[in-house]
């Protein structure tokens, strides 16, 4: 299984050129069978950007409606806010314990913001703040955390996801074993890269975009500015050389494109090729529009998806996380050593354990690295029936495990986690937990647990 995962900042208002060239291809992406998709708003990037909070909370809910309101289906894609994910910060600090002060020395951005301190006579690191150093060691994190395999991400952030890779390899190096995936930049190239209002590409900081969610009047407005030359209607127009029909067919059909084409050699009037365009904008976004409206009226509701994501995130950071801290020794007092070094990376495995209790009955429980028991079996009639359910156990693959866990809630007012084999016969089970999402967080730690066993 792919996992594919992208982040944005919360600093702006979504346009045209967000939609097809990040939004629109990240939903359709996330539809595939094949991949679990990661969708995250990165709201503590934004503070590197922006002190504006009023700024930062709206662009929060405007970029959280969007994506909803233009079908990302949040029971499907992980899509969480960053800072609700405290895991995060925990691996940025861990990780910017392994990263080179030189490596972020030779980071484009900061390297852009010193060499206009000093084209401008100014200290080298004038108004740079330690966020905008640190900024791709958060971003190594938000990527790490998740052990994703593929981030599409714009040229721009290329390098952002070497250092991730790099941070990855010297993690994994120092701490001797495969922690992290590492992560590859997808550049989407194929993707259009919308043209704005003057033909350069539609950027906020060539202030020439049009806004998603302008209304049907406005919309038409901002069309009816887009630039274009002084040909009169009547005079045969060049497709290729016009930015008025590049914009179209990153809406249209390849039918719809081609018509367009025939038009502008039978010279098309810009006033009518731009109705046109508004037109075609209308049709792909009114039913959006309305939806959008309809969920930026009810924060709250959004509040509760984002938070829900938030949980489903950390089900699966929260233990990743734990397992990282043990491996740089963060651990718990009285936990065994070891995993100091590669060459004692082992003697921080989970492990089995088989006994005979007082009736007789022969039993099997799983322990954690630091030796406490993550789930103990029913009672076997002899050691060999005890062993074949635990190999059968340490055998199932990650989803089989999730499909043979039932979590439900117990007299006490808890939640019981139990695992079955065949059929609806429990071979072991977790003690009473206080609620659904820890019964799920402790079947996140079985899972690890036995993956690291299988490949120790
Ligand atoms: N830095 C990215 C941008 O400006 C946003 C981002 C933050 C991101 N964390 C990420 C993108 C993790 C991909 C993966 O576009």
């Amino acid at each position: 299984m792919q996992r594919v995962l992208t982040g944005i900042t919360t600093t702006g208002t979504p346009h045209l050129g967000n939609y097809v060239g990040a939004i629109r291809p990240a939903i359709a992406a996330s539809q595939a069978p094949d991949a679990e998709s990661f969708l995250f708003l990165a709201d503590l990037h934004a503070l590197v950007k922006s002190a504006d909070p009023a700024r930062v909370a709206s662009s929060t809910l405007e970029i959280a409606a969007s994506w909803l309101a233009l079908g990302l289906d949040p029971a499907r894609v992980f899509f969480y806010r960053q800072s609700d994910i405290g895991e995060i910060p925990q691996l940025t600090w861990l990780l910017t314990c392994v990263t080179g002060k030189g490596l972020l020395n030779r980071a484009h951005a900061y390297k852009a913001a010193v060499d206009a301190n000093v084209a401008a006579g100014a200290d080298p690191d004038a108004s740079i703040t330690a966020g905008l150093y640190l900024y791709p060691v958060l971003m190594a994190a938000d990527i790490l955390l998740f052990n994703a395999h593929q981030v599409p991400v714009g040229r721009d952030q290329v390098q952002h996801i070497e250092i991730a890779r790099d941070l990855a390899q010297r993690f994994n190096h120092l701490y001797g074993n495969e922690y992290f995936v590492l992560p590859e930049a997808r550049i989407e190239d194929q993707v259009s890269v919308l043209p704005g209002l003057d033909g350069r590409k539609m950027s906020k900081s060539y202030d020439n975009t049009i806004a998603l969610w302008l209304d049907r009047t406005e919309l038409r407005k901002k069309v009816f500015a887009i630039v274009t030359n002084v040909q009169a209607p009547g005079e045969p127009k060049d497709p290729d050389d016009s930015h008025l029909f590049q914009i179209y067919q990153a809406f249209a059909s390849t039918e719809e494109t081609l018509a367009l084409r025939e038009h502008y050699a039978q010279g098309i009037g810009w006033g009518e090729a731009k109705a046109l365009l508004a037109d075609r904008i209308e049709g792909e976004l009114a039913e959006p529009r309305r939806r959008y409206q309809a969920l930026i009226a009810d924060p709250a509701a959004i509040e509760r998806t984002l938070v829900l994501g938030a949980e489903r995130a950390r089900e699966r950071a929260a233990p990743f996380l734990a397992r990282l801290k043990h491996a740089v020794g963060l651990r718990p007092l009285g936990a065994k050593a070891g995993n100091a070094g590669k060459t004692s990376a082992k003697a921080a495995l989970p492990r089995w354990l088989s006994f005979r209790e007082r009736d007789g009955r022969f039993v099997f429980k799983l322990n954690d690295a630091a030796g406490q028991t993550l789930l103990t079996s029913v009672g076997f009639d002899s050691p060999a029936a005890a062993r074949a359910a635990q190999n059968a156990l340490a055998a199932l693959p990650p989803a089989e495990l999730k499909r043979n866990a039932l979590i439900a809630p117990a007299p006490d007012g808890g939640f019981t986690l139990s695992l079955m084999l065949s059929g609806d016969q429990t071979v072991a089970a977790a003690e009473s937990f206080s609620c659904a999402a820890n019964a799920r967080a402790r079947l996140a730690v079985i899972e690890s647990a036995l993956a690291e066993l299988a490949t120790a």
